[in-house]
């Protein structure tokens, strides 16, 4: 319903950001791109802290709006947001949408994961379609792969799935009574060079060692998944890690190649490698960045981030522990 001034007083949600443990990297071949059907399972664990608030405000304005911390975009940046808008309700009003990132936007942080998941919950709730939590996250996954983790909170696995209309691409909580923090250590500001599709796209196309990123990541994930059932840090972290290096292989070994690492992010790994040489549990991974999340027990938290904010060229240092699921928040005034 618009009121007078032509806008409904609009529904706002917020999403955190998650971290893959085992990547999403690579999309399905052959089937509806406008799907975004990965190549992969994954399995992540969503964060406490960085997320992304969104607010959806019905319009009779005659276009849509896209407003990003404070700024108005446009370009191919702000017609993804309103495909999404169509993808929710084909045939809907007009919409302002507010998002404010509390994660760097774009920096291999995951902004697209929180922002997509916020906006699948805002847009649903605005244009009034009644969704379960696993259709949510099967419409926040066309926005951007990683999103459709971020509508369950703690640890959420994405299943690949099979089928070519992607219903049983599905994301679903995983049970553990594993207690982790995630500490994210931040190797660069700015804007990441290649973003991820570019990145996956360029690797699945010509890197001779994707074909093996794809055979041997089901066994991965099902490490992922015993260990969680254990309650395993080790083997947890150890296949998280193991994961990894292969996804930034078979990036680099892309043509043209694809490297997200800098000089400070190989300075972190050298002392992740050291500290656990020295006895402490503490697992690197990075995504479509610089930047290394590191894998540990609560009780190490504080001594770790201490550690690593020392290394030169680090710029900061956050603890996170595992967050909860997507939410509506109050509808906006
Ligand atoms: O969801 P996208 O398109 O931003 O891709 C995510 C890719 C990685 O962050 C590198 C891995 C992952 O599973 O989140």
């Amino acid at each position: 319903m618009l009121g007078s001034a032509g806008r409904s007083s609009g529904i706002s949600a917020y999403a955190h950001t998650n971290i893959a443990l085992v990547k999403y990297w690579g999309k399905r071949s052959g089937v509806d791109r406008s799907l975004n059907l990965p190549a992969v399972g994954s399995l992540s664990l969503t964060l406490d802290r960085f997320g992304t608030e969104t607010t959806v405000e019905l319009t009779d304005e005659s276009g849509d709006r896209f407003v990003l911390d404070g700024n108005v975009v446009s370009g191919p940046e702000a017609e993804r947001v309103f495909r999404f808008l169509d993808l929710v309700k084909p045939r809907r009003s007009r919409a302002v949408v507010t998002s404010r990132n509390d994660v760097p936007t774009a920096a291999g942080l995951a902004s697209s994961a929180s922002g997509f998941a916020a906006l699948a919950v805002a847009a649903a709730a605005a244009f009034d379609v009644a969704l379960s939590p696993a259709q949510l996250s099967q419409l926040a996954r066309r926005g951007s792969g990683s999103a459709a983790r971020s509508i369950f909170g703690g640890f959420v696995e994405l299943t690949r799935g099979a089928r070519d209309d992607g219903e049983d691409c599905v994301a679903r909580p995983l049970e553990t009574a594993l207690d982790v923090r995630l500490l994210v250590v931040r190797c660069a500001t700015g804007r990441k060079h290649t973003d991820s599709t570019r990145g996956m796209d360029v690797t699945a196309q010509t890197s001779p060692y994707f074909a093996a990123w794809v055979e041997t990541h089901e066994a991965d994930l099902r490490r992922a998944r015993e260990a969680l059932a254990a309650s395993d840090l080790e083997r947890l972290g150890s296949v998280m890690e193991h994961n990894t290096m292969k996804m930034h292989a078979s990036a680099l070994a892309a043509d043209p190649w694809v490297l997200y690492m800098n000089g400070t992010t190989l300075a972190v790994l050298h002392e992740v490698r050291a500290l656990r040489q020295a006895g402490v549990g503490a697992w690197a991974t990075m995504d479509a960045g610089p930047h290394v999340k590191v894998l540990c027990a609560p009780a190490d938290a504080a001594r770790l981030s201490q550690a690593f904010a020392t290394v030169p060229g680090v710029l900061g240092v956050e603890v996170c522990a595992p967050g909860g699921a997507a939410r509506v928040l109050e509808a906006a005034r």
